[in-house]
């Protein structure tokens, strides 16, 4: 009976034991995770299009080589969250629906634009950076599938990051006009990554369930500490400002004091209402729809070897 079922899984979660597929779970853990792991996956979709913007347009043929490689695994963190989502119930069908028609959340930070070469650098560098803070400690969600899949994406993450980093490092130690670029870029890419770890804890409706639940393990506040502290000493290194003056370690409550996030930037990006919302939608919209053929020709394939097998 449910009690039982409920037990077990309460027992589980407290073990810090895995909730696989064919477990029973609460219809709201697994819907959750469904949000959760759906909005994931879209994010990544989405995020191929900023980079993407300059595939065609990097220096060199060495960066242009690693741009495709980074905006492909990007599509592969796509296909591993879609999988793990599917496992819950949902099908790839009723995601991209969701996405295309604008009923689905992403990332809030793949709403800006990628005006310059050393967007390239602060997006790895601080939107691969605090993805990785993020995301590390999704490794050990409640949920298995998830939890495995984000093994794999950290990895990868962790090298988009430095690659990131590589470029800002090169634009800095250049002219003058590259040295600015880069700090341009930092100073726009700053605030909108600070935004990724989602609102503040006490505005934050999911994170005591989730929490409860084993999936997030720190609160959104908590990771965003966390990156501005991994930030501070590599922006030393990097020889670039971060644009906050009120950035500093508060000593007596051993935390970082900082300005005021702009809250309604935010909450204006999550209503559709960024600089790049429409266009990205567009974009995915009309990707889905230039696919089509594809799709047809796959299900035609897979129908005439389902009848050949039949005989
Ligand atoms: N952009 C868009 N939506 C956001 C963002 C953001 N930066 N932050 C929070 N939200 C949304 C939440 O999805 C939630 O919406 P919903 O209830 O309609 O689904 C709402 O704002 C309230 O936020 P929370 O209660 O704090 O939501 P949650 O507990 O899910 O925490 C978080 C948000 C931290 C983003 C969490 O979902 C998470 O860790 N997700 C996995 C990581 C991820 O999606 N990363 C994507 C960017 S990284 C990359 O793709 C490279």
């Amino acid at each position: 009976d449910e009690a039982a079922e409920q037990a077990t899984f309460d027992a589980l979660i407290a073990a810090e034991q895995r909730i696989e597929p064919r477990d029973w779970m609460p219809e709201a853990y697994r819907k959750t995770l469904i949000r959760q792991i759906s909005q994931h996956a879209h994010s990544e979709i989405i995020g191929m299009q900023p980079e993407g913007n300059w595939i065609t347009r990097a220096p060199s043929l060495k960066r242009k080589a690693i741009l495709m490689a980074k905006v492909q695994d990007e599509a592969g963190h796509g296909l591993y969250l879609y999988s793990a989502a599917q496992t819950l119930g949902i099908t790839r069908d009723e995601m991209t629906e969701q996405l295309i028609a604008g009923k689905a959340k992403y990332s809030s930070i793949f709403n800006y634009p990628t005006p310059t070469w050393a967007d390239m650098g602060a997006i790895g560098w601080l939107v691969d950076g605090a993805a990785i803070c993020n995301q590390v400690p999704l490794c050990r969600a409640s949920y298995g599938p998830y939890g495995r899949a984000m093994v794999r994406i950290c990895k990868e993450e962790s090298f988009h990051q430095r690659q990131g980093f590589e470029i800002l490092l090169a634009l800095m130690q250049g002219t003058p006009a590259q040295r600015q670029m880069a700090q341009d870029a930092v100073n726009r890419w700053y605030w909108p990554s600070l935004m990724m770890f989602g609102p503040p804890d006490d505005e934050s409706p999911n994170s005591a369930q989730s929490m409860e639940w084993k999936i997030k393990r720190f609160s959104n506040d908590e990771l965003r500490q966390r990156f501005v502290g991994m930030l501070v000493p590599q922006a030393a290194v990097l020889g670039v400002t971060l644009p906050d003056p009120e950035l500093r370690w508060d000593e007596d409550a051993q935390r970082w004091h900082m300005s005021e996030i702009d809250w309604t930037e935010f909450h204006e990006v999550l209503r559709g209402r960024g600089p790049m919302n429409a266009e990205r939608l567009r974009n995915r919209r009309n990707a889905h729809e230039d696919g089509a053929w594809v799709r047809e020709a796959a299900a035609e394939y897979a129908r005439r070897q389902a009848a050949r097998a039949e005989g």
